[in-house]
């Protein structure tokens, strides 16, 4: 802080929205932002009982003292978002950048009935893909241009440069994981946009310069849906035994699942600039230290499991997810225990 950019360090998937959540909550922040790609993301928050499907709107939302932005390089659903807008009652506090992509229905549908896209690649089916070809073709249209988003638009960019030349809290929320991005990630199998750290602030409209800290979310083993490579991958039997089965939030589909990699976290860290790292899903790996809330009441060997990733890749540890919910979190950025 005062700003901080999460994405996540894998293929998606790795708890990104709790995190989120937390931060937004326990630092108080004054604006999350949302960049990355679209609808296509799924993130789960759990808070005060509640549990928070958000696929458009940043996972900041559960703090209601914290303004609400989408920067101009995400693709909006309007009916997706508009749902979501009344689900958690956010009207007064959420800001569309003008320049946002629109995703129409017949984007959606040319993305399901792809064979290369749904078919080999295994797409989500939420039109991303499609849309952006035309966003580079300049023939989608705008978000100033759909008159149901027009008492939410605004200049995302412009207001969040202002409040962080004020100093104030700007939380910036990356979606998928990098190694789904169309440049760094495992091409063809990848999305439709970059989405390391850089390309994030991009979609919001801050520079370099303006960023204090990457947190680069990291589960402790490894998941991604679609095709694609994914190394160490377990029989689906194993997984389960493991229990570190999950089904896709988007898609209802199983995810394919592997242990921790450290050479693809080192490779992560690297193409985000990580100064920190978070780790979720420790209480799969122990599950003794579930809802855990202090590094004491983790067991010895997961106590060396997050030594061992910190020194391996010379970034520390500074938030560890314990369970679902948005408090089931070991937070270590004041020094240990
Ligand atoms: P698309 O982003 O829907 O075009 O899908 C391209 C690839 O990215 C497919 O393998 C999807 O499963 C994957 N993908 C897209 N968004 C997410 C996500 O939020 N979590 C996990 N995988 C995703
Ligand atoms: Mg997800």
């Amino acid at each position: 802080m005062p700003c901080t950019v999460t994405v996540g360090g894998f293929w998606g998937d790795e708890g990104k929205g709790k995190i989120l959540s937390y931060l937004a909550v326990k630092d108080q922040v004054k604006w999350g932002v949302r960049g990355g790609v679209g609808p296509n993301a799924g993130h789960t928050v759990i808070y005060k009982g509640r549990t928070l499907k958000l696929r458009m709107l940043p996972s900041a939302v559960v703090n209601p003292n914290t303004q609400l932005g989408i920067g101009a390089g995400v693709l909006v659903n309007p009916r997706l978002l508009l749902s979501e807008v009344e689900m958690t009652g956010c009207h007064g506090r959420l800001l569309l950048d003008r320049q946002c992509a629109i995703i129409e229905d017949r984007h959606v549908e040319a993305d399901k009935a792809s064979a290369h896209l749904s078919g080999k690649i295994g797409t989500t089916g939420t039109g991303t893909g499609p849309c952006n070809v035309e966003r580079v073709q300049r023939t989608v249209k705008i978000a100033e241009e759909h008159s149901e988003l027009k008492a939410y638009l605004g200049d995302v960019a412009g207001e969040v440069n202002e409040a962080l030349d004020r100093g104030e809290k700007v939380l910036v929320e990356g979606t998928q994981g990098t190694f789904l991005s169309l440049y760094h990630g495992t091409y063809p199998y990848v999305t439709s946009k970059d989405v390391t750290a850089s390309s994030i602030c991009a979609d919001v409209g801050i520079g370099p310069t303006r960023v204090d800290e990457v947190l680069v979310v990291f589960k402790a083993y490894v998941t991604r849906v679609g095709g694609g490579f994914l190394p160490g991958e377990l029989p689906p039997s194993e997984a389960e035994k493991r229990g570190w089965s999950e089904t896709a939030t988007v898609t209802g589909r199983t995810r394919r699942v592997a242990p921790f990699n450290v050479e693809l976290a080192k490779r992560s860290v690297k193409l985000n600039g990580a100064t920190q790292i978070a780790l979720t899903k420790m209480d799969a790996l122990y599950p003794e230290c579930r809802g855990a809330k202090k590094l004491d009441q983790v067991p010895l060997e997961g106590r060396r499991f997050l030594q061992k990733i910190e020194d391996l890749l010379g970034v520390p540890v500074t938030l560890v997810g314990t369970g679902p919910d948005l408090e089931d979190v070991i937070d270590l950025r004041k020094g240990r225990i």
